[in-house]
């Protein structure tokens, strides 16, 4: 008898896929999850809700964790907060969150690129952001001649030297904002070189020497491609935010607190290179701190970076290249990664070829006949006991499907996926993936308890906590100025 026919007719609903199993609802497990996590499937499928729900059990279960949240559309949020609004400790849970709002219009999240607050040294810090431009640079601006590209790297992190080294007494240091009018006015540049620039030799020698000794025409030609980035930080928001000296939070501080940080990009929108280049720059800080961990610590407890299609991270080639190989190089610093895509299509080409370095996969219905036949292939291992036909006598041999056949079912049922069916390959810890793929018919379903706070109140409170009025936060920046007393100007 035919163990396959009689499972049919008592469980008609069972999964057609090889080496699958029935799960009542869509689970990861917690010592699997330094493996990676992809989520992937059509628009509307069901993704966000999943992760969501996961992250607020996960985040509840560990309160010494930290989790970092990269939302480009603003959705994870706000389905964070909807599931955090019903909690009946919600004020509890509130305490552990920190809302991030790029570009929100009144108030927002100072985020310097330099403060001794980061807990690395300036160099490091100048190092960071120059590298970020450089990785950012042929995406913000496509039509720059090659010497500006060269000017870029060349200029960038001998001037955010100099900019670290403009501080006062309160260890502020002046920031980015200030970077164009350094390189634009000669006069000013000449003032800090004399004030600061013997805090930083290298910096003052290459603009002593170097910068200031070509003709204007030459210099602007070289800083074009720099001053260009810099114009993405120009609009009065992110000026607040980039200017401010003191960020409102830092990865050290959520680390050490198990805080839940949101980032949500929702009002850049329209502003993709702003978008890109403060993803960019939290992505950034994030890894700074996790590369101060000693890979295979037991003292250090896991972080999870969720990526909720933040194209600056994903379609940059310059960026993605970094993601790709996070999952398996950070495993051992306690890195948990989730990344959630609607199609393949949408990774930069060297992502493409590292994303199912992700060890846990959750996939959801998917459109591209070849993606879900990858994806078949990367799930699934070859059954060759699948038989397509029984046999026709008892003497009769069955007919085999070959493995490209068993991929083109395994592809055509991903194909057919309805509304919040997915499934699901996990690891139950770093060294044991389980046995069955899980297949989950529909997703848990999303409680609709009444709210406890309103999500926009939620969202206002925990931003006025943190944040600072970006009103006041320009004036302070653009009242910056170098006090001048008796300097000696540099003989040059
Ligand atoms: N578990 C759930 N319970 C109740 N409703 C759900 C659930 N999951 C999804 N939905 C409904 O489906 C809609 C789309 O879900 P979701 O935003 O999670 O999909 P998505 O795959 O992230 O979409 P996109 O690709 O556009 O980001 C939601 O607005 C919600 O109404
Ligand atoms: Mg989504």
């Amino acid at each position: 008898m035919d163990l396959k026919f009689i499972r049919n007719i008592l469980w008609p609903e069972y999964p057609k896929l090889p080496n699958t199993r029935i799960a009542s609802y869509d689970e990861l497990l917690p010592d699997g999850l330094t493996m990676g996590t992809l989520y992937i499937g059509r628009q509307g499928t069901g993704k966000t809700s999943s992760l969501a729900r996961h992250l607020v059990d996960y985040f509840k279960a560990y309160p010494d964790r930290a989790i970092f949240v990269l939302d480009w559309s603003g959705s994870i949020t706000d389905s964070i907060f909807s599931l955090i609004a019903r909690e009946r400790n919600f004020e509890s849970l509130c305490g552990r969150i920190i809302y991030d709002e790029l570009g929100s219009p009144d108030w927002i999240i100072p985020m310097p690129e330099f403060s001794h607050l980061y807990g690395v040294h300036y160099e490091e810090q100048s190092q960071r952001l120059a590298l970020n431009l450089a990785k950012l640079a042929p995406e913000l601006i496509k039509d720059a001649p090659f010497l500006a590209g060269l000017g870029l790297r060349e200029i960038a992190p001998q001037l955010f030297r100099l900019i670290t080294a403009v501080s006062n007494d309160q260890r502020e240091t002046w920031q980015a904002t200030e970077a164009k009018r350094l390189l634009t006015d000669e006069k000013l540049l000449r003032l800090v070189l004399g004030k600061y620039g013997n805090k930083v030799p290298e910096a003052k020698w290459f603009f002593e020497n170097i910068f200031l000794q070509v003709k204007f025409s030459e210099r602007e030609l070289r800083s074009y491609a720099l001053l260009a980035m810099l114009g993405t930080i120009e609009p009065p928001e992110t000026r607040a935010r980039i200017g401010s000296p003191r960020p409102g939070w830092t990865p050290r501080e959520a680390i050490k607190n198990g805080k839940m940080v949101l980032v949500n990009g929702a009002r850049l929108i329209n502003q993709r290179n702003t978008q890109h280049y403060l993803f960019t720059q939290v992505y950034s800080l994030i890894m700074s701190e996790m590369n101060k961990r000693q890979p295979g610590s037991l003292i250090d407890k896991p972080v999870a970076l969720v990526m909720d299609e933040v194209y600056s991270l994903l379609s940059i080639p310059g960026m993605a290249e970094e993601i790709g190989m996070l999952a398996p190089l950070y495993r051992s610093r306690k890195l948990e990664l989730y990344i959630v895509l609607q199609a393949l299509s949408q990774l930069a080409l060297v992502l493409k070829q590292q994303i199912w370095s992700l060890g846990n996969v959750v996939s959801f219905g998917i459109s591209n006949f070849e993606e879900a036949y990858q994806l078949a292939q990367q799930i699934f291992v070859y059954d060759p006991n699948n038989i397509k036909m029984s046999a026709k006598s008892e003497t009769g041999q069955p007919v085999m499907e070959p493995d490209r056949g068993q991929y083109l079912q395994i592809a055509n049922s991903i194909q057919r996926f309805t509304h919040r069916e997915c499934i699901i390959r996990r690891y139950s810890s770093e060294r044991v993936l389980d046995k069955n793929v899980l297949w989950v018919k529909k997703t848990k379903e999303m409680s609709n308890a009444p709210l406890y706070m309103s999500i926009l109140d939620m969202k206002d409170i925990l931003l006025r906590e943190r944040g600072i009025k970006v009103s006041e936060a320009l004036k302070v920046i653009n009242q910056r100025r170098i006090k001048v007393e008796k300097v000696s100007l540099p003989q040059i």
